[in-house]
């Protein structure tokens, strides 16, 4: 098996080759935040929220750790300012969407308190549209019970009314669900 070597915050990482910036920093006990990664799942690359930046020769710049490969002699910095900033900046665009719950704590360990935006004009539904329970669904429970609908502003998560009898059984959703609103959007099902 092909391993490559990079480093993360000055330390020396080995990982097999083909494997991501964010699984060698896990395999090193380094901590990168994520919103729409799951172990489970195949990386979805939509929050932006685990970006790092990298040094590849000469050449600096941020990318998302979930998708961004694990390369030989790479340097990866995962707490820089820029990257802190570019998390509140998520942080203060999710704010008014989430819901008190595990996305509001985020939000205070990044001193973001208050949102410049407004939750109307973005988006009222409280979902941050991570996609974790369409995918989970979809690709581990194999149930295709949950998917997206709409586009642009208007895209939400819905439930497939069919499929409700799985969804009584199943709400493994509800667990994986970073803004709380699943169980919301489940009661507007009743299951
Ligand atoms: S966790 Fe990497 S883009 Fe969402």
């Amino acid at each position: 098996m092909q391993e490559v070597t990079l480093e993360i915050d000055g330390m020396k990482v080995t990982i097999e080759d083909g494997k991501t910036v964010l699984e060698a920093a896990r395999k090193a006990g380094i901590p990168i935040p994520t919103l729409c990664y799951h172990e489970e799942l195949e990386p979805f690359g939509a929050c932006r929220f685990c970006m790092v930046e990298i040094t590849k020769g000469k050449r600096k710049r941020l990318v998302a750790s979930c998708v961004y490969p694990a390369e030989d002699g790479l340097i990866v910095k995962t707490n820089t300012e820029r990257v802190r900033e570019i998390r509140r900046m998520i942080l203060e665009l999710l704010l008014p969407i989430a819901p008190a719950g595990p996305l509001r704590e985020l939000a205070k360990r990044y001193g973001v308190e208050k949102s410049r935006f407004q939750s109307d004009e973005i988006r009222p539904t409280h979902c941050t549209l991570c996609g974790m329970c369409v995918r989970y669904c979809n690709e581990v429970m194999k149930y295709d019970a949950v998917s997206f609908v709409g586009r642009g502003v208007y895209k939400a998560v819905a439930l497939t009314p069919e499929a409700r009898d799985l969804c009584v059984f199943c709400r493994k959703c509800y667990t994986i669900c970073e803004a709380g609103r699943f169980p919301m959007l489940a009661e507007e099902y009743s299951i």
